[in-house]
């Protein structure tokens, strides 16, 4: 049974279009179910929709509140039957309530090698550090920001010449084979979690 997955978004929606391709694929553990994104004018959601996923818009400016957003959030992961979800930059910071209720079942992209780097602007911050390897990672998501479990990390070296650009650019292209390879691990269960750790790889 592939596991119904739901993608999170609030723009460009580039991985979100690597995990649908991947998806693609017949013995893939997961199927791409919706895509939901907090802001209507996403681009990724014209994108999806092209691609034949049912498409939704919760848009945060028309609730009165958080509370209110995620409820509607809910209601249509519920009709999807969705179980497992994707944050694909989806830039809106999610309640603690909604992330237990999750719990397990929401992986969040984000683009540095965690711990370091954790919140905004992190290709920029991490050459001001002067790091040699930056890259991004895939986590399981908690309440707290840009933490949880690690799935999956990748690398890449950074250049002498480096911009913020050109490393987000490489940092980018490894996000999209990481996303669909950590999402494959989750969906065909082979990722457990323990004392705030994953374990991968058991039977
Ligand atoms: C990606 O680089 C993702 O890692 C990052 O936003 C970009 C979204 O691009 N996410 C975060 O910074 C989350 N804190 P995309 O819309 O083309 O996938």
């Amino acid at each position: 049974m592939r596991r119904r997955t739901a993608i999170l978004i609030s723009g460009r929606g580039s991985n979100m279009a690597a995990l649908i391709a991947a998806a693609r694929a017949p013995d893939f553990p997961a199927e791409i179910a919706l895509v939901l994104s907090n802001k209507p004018d996403a681009p990724g959601l014209a994108q999806a929709k092209s691609a034949g996923i049912a498409v939704a818009a919760v848009d945060q400016k028309i609730y009165a509140g958080r509370d209110e957003f995620e409820a509607s959030m809910q209601i249509l992961l519920d009709i999807h039957r969705i179980e497992l979800i994707c944050l694909a930059g989806f830039m809106r910071i999610l309640s603690a309530s909604f992330v237990n209720r999750w719990r397990g079942r929401i992986l969040n992209i984000h683009p540095s090698l965690l711990p370091a780097f954790r919140g905004l602007d992190t290709h920029r911050r991490a050459l001001a550090a002067g790091v040699k390897v930056h890259g991004c990672t895939v986590h399981f998501v908690e309440p707290e920001l840009d933490a949880g479990p690690i799935v999956a990390q990748s690398a890449v070296a950074v250049r002498e010449d480096d911009t913020p650009e050109t490393l987000a650019e490489r940092v980018l292209e490894k996000e999209h084979q990481l996303y669909a390879q950590a999402l494959a691990l989750v969906a065909s269960g082979r990722v457990r979690i323990e004392d705030e750790l994953t374990r991968i790889g058991f039977d």
